[in-house]
């Protein structure tokens, strides 16, 4: 089932407006359905976890067809010429794993098990009943390395033992990590001025702040994207690992695409 209106119908009762994921959640499910991760980690469930698992489940119905068409030339041509043939060499059979010690009685955590076997993905899902803190050790060693992972737990203590147990789980081959509420509406004063704004929260300054520092040889890149209509639960900090296909190339653009097309292009304006 894609995200149509049963879907949407079916997900509903795990929204709750506090929450602030409204918008997230199906950011999450096209950046599953893009990146085809084969192990995406959830800490913190609620609505965002259907979106989670029907992408899986939509890739690998997606997956199944692309294959078939591959090997039967013909059907739809246009298709089978933006497919990568090697990429479907190795099977696609990808598991949500879903972290919740069910300690928050405003979250819809509980809930979503339920929305999730109404819409037949359970066995998508593999379930940890607990506190984060530890767990990694417990876990299936086939979990890893964790593709995709969404955190969305708990506050500054929360990120900073996340981030200190996961992130070497984490793919080195662009393995994603995204980080729910990591701008804060801060009330300033600048110049005389009263002013408010929402301002880049220590956490994700810290992580662009050692992006900047590594600079052309960092191992990550980060973007973060902020709702801003919203004074809370309203920002997102994507971090990719880089693998050396993505690392940034310290060299002069102009001479660089004289090298791979034999073309004298315009520089590039200074950005
Ligand atoms: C902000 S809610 C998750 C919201 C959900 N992503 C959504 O879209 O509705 C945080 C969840 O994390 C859980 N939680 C809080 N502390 C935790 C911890 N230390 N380990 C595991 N889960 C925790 C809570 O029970 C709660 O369900």
């Amino acid at each position: 089932m894609p995200l149509d209106a049963d879907f949407y119908k079916a997900v509903e009762p795990l929204y709750y407006s506090g929450m602030g994921t409204e918008h997230v959640a199906p950011l999450l499910y096209s950046l599953v359905r893009m990146t085809r991760p084969r192990s995406v980690l959830e800490v913190g469930l609620g609505y965002t976890t259907p979106f989670l698992a029907q992408a899986l489940m939509d890739n690998v119905r997606e997956f199944e067809a692309d294959r078939h068409l591959l090997a039967n030339p013909g059907e739809d041509e246009e298709r089978r010429l933006v497919l990568a043939e090697e990429y479907f060499q190795a099977d696609y059979s990808p598991r949500h794993h879903a972290i919740d010690d069910f300690s928050d009685q405003d979250s819809s955590g509980k809930e979503a098990l339920e929305v999730i076997e109404a819409l037949n993905l359970k066995d998508m899902v593999r379930v940890h009943d607990g506190d984060f803190r530890g767990l990694s050790g417990q876990m299936n060693q086939s979990a890893f390395p964790l593709d995709l992972v969404w955190f969305d737990c708990g506050g500054l203590p929360e990120y900073i033992d996340f981030i200190g147990e996961y992130w070497h789980l984490i793919n080195p081959q662009h393995g994603l990590l995204l980080l729910h509420f990591t701008y804060s509406r801060l009330s300033f004063v600048r110049d005389g001025v009263q002013n408010v704004a929402l301002i880049c929260g220590p956490v994700a300054n810290e992580i662009k702040r050692q992006q900047v520092h590594a600079g052309v040889n960092a191992g990550f890149e980060v973007l973060s994207l902020v709702e801003p209509h919203k004074r809370r639960q309203g920002s997102v900090t994507m971090i990719r690992k880089l693998s050396w296909t993505s690392m940034c190339r310290d060299r002069d653009f102009q001479q660089e695409v004289l090298e791979i097309s034999g073309k004298q292009v315009k520089p590039l304006i200074r950005l």
